[in-house]
């Protein structure tokens, strides 16, 4: 399947000379849905994973389809301040500013085998901060998996996830 005419772009959003990739159109299609959930949990059936990390808000969506075909655990790594429980946090930095994701501390044990999914990897700032969770809870082995990879941005938190194995749908 051609996931490229699945995924709507929208340009000029959020702001001027940004072509947003909108995931919406790929997820309302059955098939589509079907089929990236099949090719992301076919890719990993056979590392041993026990916990898929899904990154808020986008990664929640195939995060949880991909976890239950897997036959792993869920763990949402959610936006500051939305976690009831005591937590592990990281920053990371916007184009203007940071912010910081939160997960709970007793959400992975560091004999967890880990999927880290999300969308979309624009500059990797999120999925460093992910990982950096992870191993905050003493997790040694971390996969990852995004539906799309803005390959023209290229960022020192992107050479980083390079030592790690990771599987991209689409490239832009
Ligand atoms: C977007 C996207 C990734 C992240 C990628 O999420 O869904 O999570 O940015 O950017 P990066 O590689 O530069 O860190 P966003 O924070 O816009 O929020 P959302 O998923 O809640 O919509
Ligand atoms: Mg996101």
């Amino acid at each position: 399947m051609d996931l490229k005419k699945e995924i709507r772009e929208v340009p000029d959003y959020p702001k001027e000379g940004i072509s947003f990739k909108d995931i919406t159109t790929l997820f309302k299609n059955k098939e589509a849905m079907k089929y990236v959930t099949d090719v992301i949990s076919d890719n990993f059936k056979e590392k041993g994973i026990t916990k898929v990390v899904g990154l808020e808000a986008r990664g929640f969506i195939l995060g949880g389809a991909v976890a239950n075909r897997l036959d792993a655990g869920f763990v949402p790594i959610r936006k500051k301040g939305k976690l009831p429980c005591d937590i592990v946090t990281e920053t990371y930095d916007l184009e203007y500013g940071t912010d910081r994701i939160e997960m709970h501390v007793d959400a992975l044990e560091k004999d967890d085998v880990v999927l880290i999914h999300d969308d979309l990897l624009a500059t990797g700032g999120t999925a460093v901060a992910a990982l950096k969770l992870a191993q905050k809870c003493g997790v040694k082995k971390v996969y990852f998996s995004f539906i799309c990879d803005l390959e023209f941005i290229s960022t020192p938190n992107k050479e980083l996830l390079k030592n790690f194995e990771t599987q991209i749908l689409v490239k832009y």
